[in-house]
Order: C-alpha cells, then structure tokens, then sequence
C-alpha cells in the first residue's frame, strides 16, 4: 500500500491513532515504527513498533480526513455533512457545487458518494491545502478551483443537483443558484449565526425554490461509566445552521 494509513492502538486506557504515510519512521512513546514496512502489509495486518507495541493498519476513511487532515478554514463537522447528504439524498450520478472548500472536509465527504465535486475556494494557500488532503483520500471525482464563488457562479456552463456553500458569501450567490441547479436540486448553506442564516432566507426567498427549511443539530455522546450511563457533560455545543432549499 501506498496511500496514507490509519495505525490504532489501545494504550493507557484510550484508543490511540495515528494518520501515517508510508515511508520513514515514526516516534512514539511505545516505540519507533518503520513506516516502509507498511508497503508489505494489508488493512487489518499489525505492525510492531521497536519495543513490541502492536497496532492495527486500517484504510483511511472520511471522518479520519476530518480528525487527521491539514487544516485552513473550519471542517465543517460529521453530524452537519451527515444532515446535507440525508436531506439531498445525494447519491452517485449526482454532479455538485461546493464553496468555499476551505479544508476540503465537506467536498470529501461529497466527493466519496457524487460522481463529481467542483469546489471553489478564494484563498489560494487554502486551494493549495485542500487539493493536497483531497489528493491523500486517492478520490478523481473532486475537482478544487482556485476562485471567489460570487464571481464564478455567473461563469459556469455547468449545471448541479446539489450545490453546497459554507462560506460568508452565500447569500451574494443565492441569486445566481436557478442558472446552475437541475430542475428538483438542491441548495444547502451552513452558517454559523442567526443573522446570516436570517440573510440566507431572504436571498431564497427572492429566488424561485420550492421548499425551504432552516435546522440546527444536536449531537450528544453517551458516556458510559462504572458509576453509571449519561450523556456526557463535556459535548458540542453550537456550530451552524443549516438551510436546505428545493428548486
Ligand atoms: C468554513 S470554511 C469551509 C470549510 C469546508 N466546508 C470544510 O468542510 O472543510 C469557509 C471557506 O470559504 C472560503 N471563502 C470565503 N469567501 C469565499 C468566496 N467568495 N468564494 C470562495 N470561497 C470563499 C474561505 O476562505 C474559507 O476557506
């Protein structure tokens, strides 16, 4: 194998892992790893570290990108992308829009179900992070253009089933979603507050959708102690809004 791998150990009461190339070494206080040995291994096979420390190889999956991956603008979190992809009901003929890419988290998570994501990013040092952690996922479906959404939505001759913005800039390019989106698609916007969800809205609103829903998840951990079963007490708390329109 040559594509990064996922090495897992439980050590000192938790799960441990660790998001490796294959090649060189790695340090860690259970011992040095030659990473060139992964090149010899299968997902599932263990690796022994210097000292006998043993952890598994597994294949890197998307929210392994989110944990692991280099990070530019905020990844937008699993229980967030879980909603957009239950709500569209993207699926593998699915061509989509996406800004801004930011990390490229959301367009890798897409891009793992779509047949095709072109994401657009404004800042050229993020384009340059994002095609990097799209290009360890080994998906070709996902395209990252380097350019300011607001602008290049009115250039496309291209049309989408679902277009996706996170980004400050959404409701500026709300107006030009009917020229690009298939009869029957969907738009999806995340926003961190109530004023630009509230933006958001009145840019739809404007525009000729179908249905609209503005929605908020809550994600809660059970933790699961000698002392007893709850919720946890440490969670997350609030990270954005999502609005969901039909065309
Ligand atoms: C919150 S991050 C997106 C995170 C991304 N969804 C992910 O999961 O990794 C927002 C990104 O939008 C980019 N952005 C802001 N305005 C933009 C515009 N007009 N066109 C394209 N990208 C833009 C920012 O540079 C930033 O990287």
């Amino acid at each position: 194998m040559d594509t990064p791998v996922i090495l897992k150990i439980f050590s000192k009461g938790k799960m441990k892992d660790y998001f490796v190339k294959t090649e060189g070494e790695m340090h860690t206080d259970l011992g040095i790893i030659k990473l060139d040995e992964l090149k010899t291994k299968n997902f599932g096979d263990k690796i022994s570290s210097h000292l006998g420390a043993e952890f598994i190889i597994q294949k890197p999956r998307a929210p392994d990108f989110f944990i692991h991956a280099r990070r530019s603008g905020a990844p937008m979190m699993p229980k967030d992308i879980g909603v957009i992809i239950s709500n569209t009901g993207l699926c593998s003929s699915d061509q989509v829009l996406d800004a801004g890419t930011g990390s490229g988290i959301l367009a890798i998570y897409l891009g793992g179900i779509a047949k095709k994501v072109i994401t657009y990013e404004v800042k050229e040092e993020f384009v340059e992070i994002a095609r990097n952690n799209i290009a360890l996922t080994g998906l070709s479906n996902i395209e990252c253009r380097h350019g300011d959404i607001v602008e290049e939505i009115r250039k496309l001759n291209e049309k989408f089933d679902v277009i996706t913005l996170d980004t400050i800039a959404a409701a500026k390019v709300i107006p030009y979603v009917p020229d690009v989106i298939y009869p029957g698609g969907f738009l999806v916007t995340y926003s961190p507050f109530f004023e630009q969800a509230k933006e958001i809205r009145e840019a739809i609103g404007k525009t000729n959708y179908t249905d609209v829903t503005t929605i908020e998840t809550l994600e809660r951990e059970i933790s699961f102690t000698d002392r007893g079963t709850r919720p946890a007490t440490a969670r997350v708390g609030h990270t954005g809004f999502i609005t969901i329109a039909r065309y």
